[in-house]
């Protein structure tokens, strides 16, 4: 992929993941206003809290994790912000498996967040394993398929005002939603790892 195209892309989301995250980290604030379908979460109290704060962690601090100078240069400052994001994710999405069971959009939303949840959980804790383990080049890849999960987050609150933008009912975008935050976005991310943008070398032939 062009150098350009992928700072863009990076930057798109960076700034994307810490608005959202900043701006959801409301929850935390004494008597804020819950939108009525998550307020009925069975789960709500107090996993909403836990998981609002948790998961805003993940997405704030994660995109500075791909700046490879950062990882040249300041290894420990890597290191710290690894450490919080798995924490975040692993917590934050036992709060999100949690809260799926509890949700009020219907078997579908359910299915959709709860899978989510168990393959954020899995894929964090295999990344982590991996750091540990020193096998840093298979850590990187699995880390970019936990990044591609946690931006689900932002995907998922800019589909879903697109959504009543079009007129589509409400209930029926956020079940559909449910699934279309995440499944493209591990999609492209499983391609980018395989290194299906990278550019071509020239063969032989062309040279
Ligand atoms: C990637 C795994 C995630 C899963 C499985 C998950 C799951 C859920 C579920 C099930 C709900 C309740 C929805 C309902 O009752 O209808 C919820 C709400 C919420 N989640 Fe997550 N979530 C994830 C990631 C994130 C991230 C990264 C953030 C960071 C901003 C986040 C922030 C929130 C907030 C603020 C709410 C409250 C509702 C709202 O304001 O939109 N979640 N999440």
């Amino acid at each position: 992929m062009n150098s350009y195209v992928s700072r863009g892309l990076w930057g798109f989301g960076a700034v994307s993941s810490v608005l959202i995250a900043l701006v959801s980290y409301r929850y935390l604030v004494p008597h804020m206003p819950i939108p009525p379908n998550v307020g009925a979460n069975l789960m709500a109290r107090p996993w909403l809290f836990v998981h609002a704060g948790l998961a805003s962690t993940a997405l704030l601090v994660g995109p500075w994790q791909f700046l490879p100078r950062l990882r040249a240069r300041v290894p420990r400052l890597h290191r710290w912000l690894g450490r919080i994001y798995i924490f975040s994710c692993i917590v934050g999405g036992t709060g999100g498996l949690l809260l799926a069971g509890g949700a009020t959009a219907g078997p579908v939303a359910r299915a959709g967040f709860g899978l989510l949840a168990v393959i954020w959980l899995l894929v964090n804790v295999q990344g982590l394993r991996l750091a540990m383990t020193g096998r840093y080049a298979e850590h990187r890849q699995w880390m970019i398929r936990s990044f591609a999960l946690t931006f689900g987050a932002v995907l998922l609150r800019v589909y879903i005002p697109l959504s009543q933008m079009m007129g589509i009912e409400f209930m029926t975008a956020y079940r559909a939603i449910s699934w279309l935050a995440w499944v493209p976005n591990l999609i492209v991310a499983e391609l980018y790892v395989r290194g299906v943008f990278r550019p071509r070398r020239p063969t032989a032939a062309m040279a």
